[in-house]
């Protein structure tokens, strides 16, 4: 079992059939966040994500492409999925694929094991398939087509006509393990959240649960059913499954015993996989269920789900070749309350970046450092005497760090976020009220411009190591200019449940010279 400390975390594993959009990144940067604060508060921390290659979409794709699905998912693989980590600095500990070896043996003696405790039959099957969801659909998502698709019945995520497969498949008894699931969600209500979601998954397990068809048999592309070669184990079974082979299920038992059980991040799109199917697997393997399943909302473009079938999609890097990896993190951590849908536009953005990032942040950082400089030679000055107004600020950082800590503990990112920014929002209040400029115009003023200059270094040092998981480059940056890569060690290494802690960038530390954390962004008229 994972000991209390240690923390683990996943993504949904990606479909090669397509390049990645903002919708994927956005789920890639909130799992990202919350490993980075683990990992930083001293926890053990694994962070997991991948590439879902297997299934009738890739094959599709592939085929349509002219090449095998395997070639299609390597080069998907290379030129989109791997680069994305970069271009948002992701900072995963494993990137699995479904395609590897230690993934697909591994799917192979989880089924086995079923099979041989009874958990598995085989029968004859006709229903309607979403190849976009990769899914016979529950007659709830079934509706009749519009248009071009009018008098056929289509897929109600995808708009597009449901095939109808008749096939000789196994099923794996779930339908066995309702009460089980129904008692794990009353007994552990945050098993499945946030709330909506729970109350979903529970409506949905209390109107009675069917088998699930497991394997299909009318092509080739995925990973075979060991005791019957002529059928492939269905993409979502085998999928989901990603969590405990990379985890070390079935190969390496020590390190699995630390790994699991994890916490999921997933859109809310695929919660019922991973609330219901999930856990039905490992009850019947005698795994461990997932420590929590967290389903956040969609990114919404128009008001509709962004998506690149509908047009909508848009990738990272047109984002980032304007506003950087930070500003990208950034807004979707602070704008989308997590767990619930988010309409993004490009003028949100550009003006949380100019207005919070450029002008709230970013110009706190360069005044103080300039005001250091020119006032103090460029070394942190000593404090003297605290005044009410420097205590607020003291007191604001401990209460502000402990209150991000318990938040983001919940996985409620874009209040953690709130709450520090309440800092560089207390900061700027500060030097105006203080004025330095004016103290320093007095010789008896000078001990008070000292502790108004060491208030306010020491606030963006807390504010460095509090957004290092959040803004990786800029927090990085300033921690040099602070001085307190040589001072205090590599940002890094800042434990983040201290970080509310006061005075520890020492006085007569010397600062080094800061270029705008976050430049103005010219835009063509
Ligand atoms: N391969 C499956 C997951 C298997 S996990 C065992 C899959 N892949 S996906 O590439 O289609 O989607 C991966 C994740 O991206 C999902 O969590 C999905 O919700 C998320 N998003 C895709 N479009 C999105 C938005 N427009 N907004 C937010 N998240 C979105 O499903």
């Amino acid at each position: 079992m994972a000991t209390p400390s240690s923390f683990s975390i996943t993504t949904p594993i990606f479909y090669v059939n397509d390049v990645p959009h903002i919708g994927h990144a956005y789920t890639q940067v909130a799992a990202d966040v919350l490993a980075r604060w683990h990992r930083q508060s001293g926890d053990d921390t694994w962070f997991l994500t991948g590439t879902d290659e297997h299934g009738q979409k890739i094959l599709r794709t592939a085929t349509a492409n002219g090449v095998t699905p395997k070639e299609w998912a390597d080069q998907l693989v290379k030129s989109a999925w791997l680069p994305l980590l970069e271009t948002i600095d992701i900072s995963n500990d494993d990137f699995i694929r479904t395609t590897e070896p230690r993934h697909e043996e591994n799917v192979q003696k989880f089924l086995q094991k079923l099979y041989d405790d009874g958990h598995v039959y085989d029968g004859e099957f006709e229903a309607l398939y979403c190849v976009g969801c990769e899914e016979f659909k529950p007659k709830s998502e079934i509706v009749d087509g519009t248009g071009a698709f009018e008098g056929e019945k289509v897929c109600i995520i995808h708009s597009k006509p449901l095939e109808l497969l008749q096939e000789k498949n196994y099923f794996f008894r779930m339908s066995a393990f309702q009460d089980r699931l129904l008692a794990l969600y009353e007994e552990r209500p945050d098993f499945v959240q946030p709330p909506s979601a729970r109350n979903e998954v529970i409506a949905f397990v209390q109107q009675g649960l069917d088998d699930l068809s497991i394997s299909r048999s009318s092509f080739d592309w995925g990973i075979p059913i060991p005791w019957d070669s002529s059928h492939v184990t269905y993409v979502w079974f085998d999928a989901l499954l990603n969590y405990i082979t990379a985890a070390g299920y079935g190969s390496d038992e020590a390190k699995f015993d630390e790994r699991w059980p994890a916490t999921h991040v997933v859109g809310k799109d695929i919660l019922r996989f991973h609330a219901v199917i999930w856990p039905a697997m490992l009850m019947a393997a005698g795994i461990e269920v997932p420590k929590q399943v967290f389903a956040h909302g969609w990114l919404l473009v128009g008001g509709e789900k962004m998506s690149k079938s509908k047009l909508t999609g848009i990738a990272p890097n047109e984002i980032t070749d304007v506003f950087g990896s930070d500003a990208f993190r950034y807004y979707f951590s602070r704008a989308v309350s997590f767990g619930h849908d988010g309409s993004f536009s490009w003028e949100d953005l550009a003006s949380r970046y100019q207005a919070e990032l450029a002008n709230g942040f970013g110009n706190l950082a360069s005044r103080v450092l300039a005001m250091n400089v020119k006032y103090f030679d460029g070394v942190v000055p000593a404090a003297a005497e605290e005044t009410e107004a420097d205590a607020a600020i003291r007191e604001l950082v401990a209460r502000a760090a402990v209150a991000a800590d318990e938040q983001m503990e919940r996985l409620a990112v874009h209040e953690a976020l709130a709450s520090i920014w309440e800092i560089v929002d207390a900061l700027n209040g500060y030097i105006t009220d203080q004025e330095p400029w004016v103290l320093a115009k007095s010789e008896e003023t000078r001990a008070r411009l000292g502790t108004v200059l060491a208030t306010a270094t020491e606030g963006l040092r807390a504010l460095a190591v509090l957004l290092s998981p959040v803004l990786t480059e800029a927090t990085q940056k300033l921690w040099v200019a602070l001085g307190a890569d040589v001072a205090l060690g590599e940002l890094r290494a800042q434990n983040l449940r201290e970080a509310g802690a006061w005075g520890l960038l020492p006085a007569g530390t010397k600062l080094g010279q800061l270029d705008a954390l976050f430049p103005r962004i010219e835009t063509a008229e």
